[in-house]
């Protein structure tokens, strides 16, 4: 994103119109940063090592075909979201389900699609699989997910490793785990996996956390058994330009030099493929003093009022820096509904602003609070605007709802 003559724009396409275009909010995506954040995955890895796109981050089918074409496989956490990329014709040998909800049916799905792993996340999950298992004679290639319990600094609401956490297989169960597939002729142990947040900026929580799965994977002597190590996400990216953070390949290569050769690894990124590939374009509807409101709100972008996360906000056209601080609130019947309490530019009713970084967890956590239509997606590709998801109508809306004659 660069302003050129005073104006944003993104890989060569002006942000102004992609409003006369589609009006606002929508969503803009670069395929080409997309592409970038995944290959500084694939160069740093090795062959049989796997990058799977955490799709719970954002599950547009064309941002997924363009991830799928490039060689990476999928982390899935449900149904849809597996019946999504098995849509856009993914390889089934690269996904991965995660979950600690998952219900009888999502294990038969996910059994019958014969993905690489279904990672288990309880003692009680993996005896629904081997019922499952038994009924109706197939085998099933699972890892265990392990909650290290080394807790990480980032928001408590995206935190997964600690300990008492509703995430990954206590410690306490695991060994029970291990005797139920030593029994189980069609359950394949796999791998291990663990996952311990998001956001993370300090490697030493990594760290901390390999260091458990190996000791754990030496001490339950499946060293020759196990296949891979699943690392789960969990990087964290740069919302302002001097915010400090691993790069990609820094952090591929840190987590490759702990692990030994003979362990493949997998890779669950969300945030650092698609996070900073993503904008929501907004416009500014009325000035009340030092408040902006603007059209796009928490039900479109709600990272802001549930994770205090702070996003990089950016005028369209240019304005020069102002001591005056502003904020800029959604149309939100919510006093939650802001998304910057500093705003430094000085904007008028009708103009238009960038909320950075939003590429991840913002359309795929959208929704229609006070009965707002969802925005429309559009993706940046070969600097040409193409639509990859239409804006909600009022019909689409209410298509649901049964009952009124
Ligand atoms: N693998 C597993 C098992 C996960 O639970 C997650 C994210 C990821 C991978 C991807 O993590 P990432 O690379 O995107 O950090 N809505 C929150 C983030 C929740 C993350 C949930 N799990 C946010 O907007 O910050």
């Amino acid at each position: 994103m660069k302003y050129i003559e005073n104006k944003l724009s993104l890989d060569g396409v002006l942000f102004n119109d992609i409003y006369l275009k589609y009006s606002t909010p929508v969503y803009v995506y670069s395929q080409k940063a997309i592409h970038n954040n995944l290959e500084s995955y694939m160069e740093k890895i090795d062959d049989g090592d796997l990058i799977c796109f955490s799709v719970k981050s954002s599950n547009n089918l064309e941002i997924l075909k363009t991830i799928s074409s490039k060689g990476a496989g999928f982390d899935v956490v449900s149904s849809g979201e597996l019946r999504k990329v098995i849509h856009i014709g993914a390889d089934v040998n690269k996904i991965v389900y995660s979950g600690v909800g998952k219900t009888k049916e999502d294990l038969i799905f996910a059994v019958k699609s014969k993905i690489k792993s279904i990672n288990i996340e309880s003692l009680s999950e993996l005896k629904v699989l081997v019922e499952i298992v038994k009924e109706i004679d197939i085998v099933a290639n699972i890892a265990l997910r392990f909650n290290p319990e080394t807790s990480s600094e980032t928001h408590p609401y995206l935190d997964t490793g600690s300990s008492g956490s509703k995430f990954g297989i206590p410690k306490n169960e695991i060994n029970e785990c291990l005797k139920i597939i030593e029994k189980q002729k069609n359950i394949n142990l796999k791998g291990l996996a663990f996952h311990i947040g998001s956001d993370i900026k300090d490697f030493s929580y990594f760290q901390k956390a390999l260091q458990v799965m190996l000791e754990k994977i030496k001490y339950l002597n499946i060293e020759e058994h196990i296949e891979f190590l699943d690392v789960g996400g969990g990087l964290a990216i740069k919302y302002f330009d001097n915010d400090e953070v691993l790069s990609i390949q820094e952090f591929v290569t840190k987590v490759k030099a702990l692990v030994p050769e003979k362990l493949n690894l997998i890779f669950e990124p969300g945030k650092s493929i698609i996070g900073n590939a993503g904008y929501l374009l907004a416009k500014v509807l009325y000035k009340k003093s030092n408040i902006l409101l603007i059209d796009a709100g928490m039900n479109d972008h709600i990272r802001v009022p549930l994770y205090n996360a702070k996003h990089q906000i950016l005028p369209v056209k240019k304005h020069i820096f102002t001591d005056q601080s502003f904020k800029i609130a959604g149309p939100v019947c919510e006093s939650a509904d802001i998304f910057d309490h500093d705003f430094h530019y000085e904007l008028d009713e009708g103009e238009l602003l960038v909320i950075g970084s939003s590429g991840a967890y913002g359309f795929s956590m959208s929704s229609n609070y006070n009965a707002r239509l969802r925005p429309p997606e559009v993706m940046i590709s070969n600097e040409k605007i193409k639509l990859i998801r239409r804006r909600e109508t009022f019909n689409d809306f209410i298509s649901e709802e049964v009952g009124l004659e």
